[in-house]
């Protein structure tokens, strides 16, 4: 072992499960955003925490309306996927650009995204100020799945996403 940077250990780490974020602003208009700091907390209840940093658009929306769903985009969602991590609903409506479409979730606001393979409705129950990041704790009142989409997208670092299938055959090509 040798000391390594924070960056280089975060690459070392990967995979990580990414996934899809979605809220509502003040208005109720849906925004999404791609994720790959989230993990269970509980499981009696059921918990999720996400972590989301200060500048994003959708800290703003869960101050706003502390609900959110957890989709985990399938394969054919990468491309989309990708963007959503990279661009802002500040500035772009990020759901009419990149052709992700959403239903009615049963118990939040935030809708759901059509063709993921998992989406855990959740509302905040608790929140951690760290750093540069705020994390929402949060129950999950109604999950979702699309079993026959198993294949779902992992990231390494912030820089690159693939997905993987149960028997581990992977696809590149996510950007
Ligand atoms: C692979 C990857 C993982 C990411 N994980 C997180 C994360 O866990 N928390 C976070 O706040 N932002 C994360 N981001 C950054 C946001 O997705 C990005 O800043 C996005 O543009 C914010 O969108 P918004 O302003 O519409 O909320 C990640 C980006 C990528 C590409």
């Amino acid at each position: 072992m040798r000391e390594v940077t924070l960056d280089t250990a975060i690459e070392l780490g990967s995979p990580y499960p990414y996934t899809l974020v979605v809220t509502v602003d003040k208005k109720g208009k849906p925004n999404v955003m791609g994720l790959s700091w989230w993990t269970f907390t509980s499981l009696v209840p059921p918990m999720i925490a996400i972590s989301v940093g200060h500048a994003r658009y959708t800290h703003e929306c869960i101050e706003g309306n502390r609900e959110f769903v957890l989709c985990f985009p399938s394969k054919e969602q990468g491309k989309a996927a990708w963007q959503c991590g990279i661009k802002s609903g500040r500035k772009t409506d990020k759901f009419a650009d990149l052709g992700l479409t959403t239903s009615p979730s049963q118990v939040v606001r935030p809708p759901i995204i059509e063709r993921a393979t998992l989406a855990y409705e959740c509302k905040v129950v608790g929140m951690l100020e760290c750093g540069d990041h705020t994390l929402y704790n949060s129950e999950i009142v109604a999950v979702h799945g699309n079993p026959e989409l198993a294949e779902h997208i992992y990231s390494i670092h912030y820089r690159k996403l693939f997905s993987m299938d149960s028997r581990g055959n992977v696809s590149l090509d996510m950007e």
